[in-house]
């Protein structure tokens, strides 16, 4: 089964992760995916904005662990590299629907969303500490921006993860909904979106990001390069060899 579907529909182009019973995580050819829906996006001007939703249940767990413990190339093509630019530098509106948990990658990537809408089961967390790895995504940069330093710590330090009304409170999510109503209507404000004059929706956009586009840029190939690194070291491996062996990881000794 595809696991990544793409649909477009009235100006709206919708990715969904569709790999539920692996909880949504995400495998390099899903980056792959979603990068080059990306690109096409970019380019297609048919398209007017782009939608993110997974399942009501769970919107990611992250990164694929198995492709975490197969040491990924750090390269700037690698998929994830790919995704993350893509979605970093965005120039059209980008609107996700949250439900479940989102965990790594699944939290850091709605920092390049405009517009989040979150069931009230969902669950935020970037647990990269625990993970024996450090932040992606320009979040080491953005989201102490977004909560204050002490929050971003719990986050961020202590992997804690928080909730939706939380999510709001910070100002990451926009409006929390039954998990059942997530993806229409994020779908409802897509199309209200899509109906604008799409130069004045990309220009106020780039506007608003402008102050911040080479420090997060600049932060992401930072974090990018630490963070290859690290997935070659012994407490990440211990991490994630403990995740697949379903027991809890042992740092004692890293
Ligand atoms: N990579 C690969 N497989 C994953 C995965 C991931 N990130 N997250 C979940 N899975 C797999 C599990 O191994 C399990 O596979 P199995 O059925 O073959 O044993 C299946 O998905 C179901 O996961 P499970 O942990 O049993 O579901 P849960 O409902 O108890 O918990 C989560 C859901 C998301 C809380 C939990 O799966 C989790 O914490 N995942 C890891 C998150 C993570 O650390 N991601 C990396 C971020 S950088």
């Amino acid at each position: 089964m595809n696991e990544i579907l793409i649909d477009h529909t009235d100006g709206v182009m919708t990715i969904t992760l569709n790999r539920v019973e692996k909880k949504n995580s995400i495998s390099r050819p899903m980056y792959a995916a979603m990068a080059d829906a990306l690109v096409q996006a970019e380019a297609d001007v048919a398209v007017r904005v782009v939608v993110f939703q997974g399942h009501e249940t769970i919107f990611s767990a992250g990164n694929d662990i198995a492709d975490f413990l197969d040491l990924p190339s750090a390269s700037e093509e690698s998929p994830v590299w790919r995704f993350l630019r893509a979605i970093s530098a965005f120039p059209k509106p980008i609107v996700a629907a949250v439900c479940g948990p989102a965990v790594g990658i699944g939290t850091t990537m709605l920092l390049h969303c405009d517009l989040v809408y979150a069931g009230d089961n969902a669950a935020f967390s970037m647990p990269f500490v625990n993970l024996g790895v450090c932040p992606e995504a320009g979040s080491s940069l953005l989201v102490p921006q977004m909560m204050g330093y002490q929050r971003a710590a719990q986050a961020l330090l202590l992997g804690e993860p928080f909730m939706a009304e939380a999510a709001m409170e910070i100002g990451l999510v926009n409006r929390v909904v039954p998990p059942a109503e997530a993806n229409a209507v994020a779908q409802i404000q897509a199309r209200k979106l899509a109906s604008k004059p799409m130069r004045s929706l990309m220009e106020t956009k780039r506007l608003m990001k402008k102050a911040q586009a080479s420090s997060v840029a600049e932060r992401m190939a930072e974090e990018g390069a630490l963070f290859a690194r690290m997935l070659a070291e012994p407490a990440s491996h211990e991490a994630f060899t403990a995740f697949m062996e379903k027991r809890k990881p042992d740092f004692s000794t890293f």
